[in-house]
């Protein structure tokens, strides 16, 4: 019988994600047959006390999702099962080994990552990292290069690459899925996705909230090694990759890790100009006074908040391209996008429209809040007008355009897909090891390049989109972020 064990099982990750994930999964009847469920950390507290806590951060958000089912709650009831351990010790690992048997462990680790090399050593010396067993990790691993490879290592001597899941939730929400489905789904974008049609590509992760409680962490951290090394990158390689032979892990790893490995090196002389770091100040979130990062914090800090940096993949299909990524905390709204930003029309015949010139094509793949696809096109306003006008409208591509009575489908939590995927050893959705290292690579010069520099942090007030500056970044180069209304 198989057993996913989390470590970490009453911590913050398990509780809001995880567990109610894993309910989610139970009221579908997608998990596996037979699976037990083991919560383990080092608290002292029985399993009905560790169920009884499940129970009360999995019914609420059930509810809300008109999910909940005493039947479903039964069945995973009896899954569940608690047992304190320290995590970091062989010893104390021996009374779960004799619980989970010898059908397969899945050890998620969703423990502070300094833990992770004692961990799989431990895991290894109790017998639970035998070739039935996997180890799911969490980001972030390592801070840079060097210490992602210091953990890496300790993995690597305990599990095989093919045993080893590394998480980047992004890569478990279904639009991100989507846009491979796009991609290589359809023969139409496929011609036209590359330098010849498009003009650029900008992705935008956009936060209200605020670092708040977590500045331990992300002090430590700033919004490059903790975004955009992993989430924005991956959603970079996943617009920029070939298209893979198959959909297997490695065809679509292979061509993801080659994408990185030809972004162009920001130099220290360039860092300036192709980037820009900011930290917000007190101002207004969603309507409510809001503290600047450094109140949080509670003293002077050169931690970046914000992020925007313009990269470039030198190879064939991109070359003049420029992906123009940015991220931060504290912005004017939650908003997750990938813009591709097709060229104009190389001569128009129509008149000006009242808002100026015959507007390019532009694909906007959106996560969050809404999970859409949409594609604007110039269309002829209708009229007598005697000079024929144009104006653009979106076609949407999401789920339910094509029958507006259907119920949309319950929008998953992205940890959903991955333990599945997990539990079933399909690595396609996880991070290999080069990619992790690549994407380190990258952003140790960009951080180098500050340190060098002396690049502080530029002041934003909360509420806005960041330092003048990232709009300065498209501006320069004839081009603005999307306003979100186009
Ligand atoms: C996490 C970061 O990986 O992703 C957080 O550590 C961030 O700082 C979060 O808030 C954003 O995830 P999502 O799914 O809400 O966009």
């Amino acid at each position: 019988m198989a057993a996913l064990v989390l470590f970490g099982g009453g911590g913050d990750l398990a509780m809001r994600m995880l567990l109610p994930s894993l309910y989610f999964l139970e009221h579908d009847g997608l998990l596996p047959d037979g699976l037990k469920i083991i919560g383990a950390a080092r608290s002292d507290e029985t399993r009905d006390e560790y169920v009884a806590k499940v129970r009360a951060s999995v019914e609420g958000k059930a509810k809300a999702d008109d999910a909940w089912s005493e039947e479903a709650w039964a069945r995973m009831d009896a899954r569940l099962d608690y047992l304190p351990v320290d995590a970091t010790s062989a010893d104390s690992l021996k009374p779960l080994k004799d619980k989970v048997g010898d059908g397969g462990v899945t050890s998620f680790l969703a423990v502070s990552p300094s833990l992770y090399g004692r961990i799989v050593t431990a895991l290894k010396d109790a017998g639970m990292a035998g070739p039935k067993d996997r180890v799911v990790l969490e980001k972030p691993v390592g801070r840079d290069l060097k210490t992602f490879l210091e953990i890496d290592d300790a993995v690597a001597h305990a599990f095989r690459e093919n045993q080893v899941f590394r998480i980047d939730h992004y890569l478990g929400k279904e639009t991100v899925q989507n846009l491979i489905a796009l991609r290589f789904g359809n023969t139409i974008f496929e011609p036209l996705w590359n330098n010849l049609s498009i003009d650029h590509v900008q992705i935008t992760v956009g936060e209200t909230v605020g670092v708040g409680d977590r500045w331990p962490y992300y002090d430590e951290y700033g919004a490059l090694r903790d975004m955009l090394q992993n989430h924005m990158l991956q959603l970079l390689c996943l617009v920029a990759m070939e298209p893979p032979s198959d959909l297997d892990p490695d065809s679509v790893r292979n061509e993801k890790v080659k994408v990185l490995r030809s972004l162009r090196p920001i130099t220290h002389e360039e860092a300036e100009r192709v980037t820009v770091r900011g930290q917000y100040v007190a101002g207004t979130s969603e309507g409510k006074p809001a503290k600047g990062y450094e109140e949080e914090r509670g003293q002077p800090s050169d931690t970046e908040t914000f992020v925007a940096i313009r990269a470039d993949i030198d190879n064939w299909r991109w070359a003049g391209v420029p992906f123009f990524m940015r991220t931060g905390k504290r912005l004017p709204e939650k908003r997750t996008e990938i813009v591709i930003q097709f060229k104009p029309v190389p001569h128009s015949i129509f008149d000006r429209d009242d808002t100026g010139e015959v507007q390019a094509n532009r694909l906007v793949i959106e996560l969050q809040p809404e999970e859409d696809i949409s594609l604007s096109v110039m269309n002829k306003r209708p009229g007598l007008d005697q000079r024929m006008q144009l104006q653009p409208i979106k076609m949407s591509l999401s789920w339910g355009q094509n029958d507006r009575r259907a119920k949309p489908p319950r929008r998953r939590i992205a940890y959903e897909r991955l333990l599945l995927d997990a539990l079933h050893g399909d690595s396609t959705l996880f991070v290999r090891r080069d990619e992790a290292e690549q994407a380190w690579k990258w952003v140790d010069e960009v951080s180098e390049a500050w340190a060098d520099g002396e690049i502080k942090p530029q002041e934003y007030v909360a509420g806005t989109w960041g330092p003048d500056a990232a709009d300065m970044l498209m501006a320069r180069t004839g081009r603005e972020w999307n306003s979100g209304d186009a």
